[in-house]
């Protein structure tokens, strides 16, 4: 499963990348403005850091403005792909990008429905919100297994990119449903390494290790 951050924070992104196991980036409207920089500044500098696919989200909502847009930012840099909601004009805008040969992330899908139009139309990536849909009190996991589920009877190649990840926990179910990629904060990024066991197997090593009074260079 690819692994993306989430996050528009080119400091964040840095230190992500260099763990050398990024495979890209997903940004939204509010991450851009919390970034507090001009949206080409930002994806242009993002896309520069990571190689893979850095997703840059359009604000408008009629399909020539969003054609538009996207046509914009996909010159900012050849891994730039378009990010548009999950609306009929987004959808109508996604299958011309996508005939252009403009790769879109479908975003804020929250039913496998949503996702199975998103496919047909052409989306490259489609983000179903897990996090969003447990804060209502629904099972987000469930959606993307229902979505693997779909595409796979149908042999749709639109890739899965689990997002609004909260945990840890959501990293495996997603990885354990098939999800094609998944979006996360850094903060959850840094928590996959961590268990409890391997630090304590660490410092048990170690010391048993600083016993022998011996180095191994
Ligand atoms: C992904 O593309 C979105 O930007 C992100 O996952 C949204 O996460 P949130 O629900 O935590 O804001």
């Amino acid at each position: 499963m690819q692994l993306f951050i989430d996050s528009a924070d080119v400091t964040e992104l840095r230190a992500a990348a260099a763990s050398g196991l990024i495979d890209g980036v997903t940004t939204n409207p509010t991450l851009i403005a919390r970034s507090g920089r001009k949206m080409k500044d930002a994806i242009a500098e993002i896309c520069s850091i990571i190689p893979g696919p850095v997703s840059a989200e359009a604000v408008a909502t009629d399909v020539e403005g969003m054609l538009a847009e996207g046509r914009y930012l996909a010159r900012i840099a050849s891994n730039v792909v378009v990010k548009l909601p999950l609306t009929e004009n987004g959808l109508r805008a996604t299958q011309v990008l996508s005939d252009e040969g403009i790769r879109v992330n479908v975003t804020l899908c929250f039913s496998a429905v949503q996702a199975l139009l998103a496919a047909k139309a052409g989306a490259f990536f489609i983000s179903p919100f897990i996090g969003r849909l447990d804060d209502k009190g629904v099972d987000g996991m469930e959606l993307i297994h229902e979505i693997r589920q779909i595409y796979d009877n149908f042999g749709f190649s639109t890739n899965i990119l689990s997002a609004s990840i909260r945990s840890a926990e959501h990293v495996r179910q997603a990885a354990l449903a098939g999800s094609d990629c998944a979006t996360l904060p850094p903060k959850i990024f840094a928590e996959l390494y961590k268990h409890e066991l391997t630090d304590s197997g660490v410092a048990a090593f170690l010391k048993d290790w600083g016993a022998t009074g011996q180095s191994i260079l």
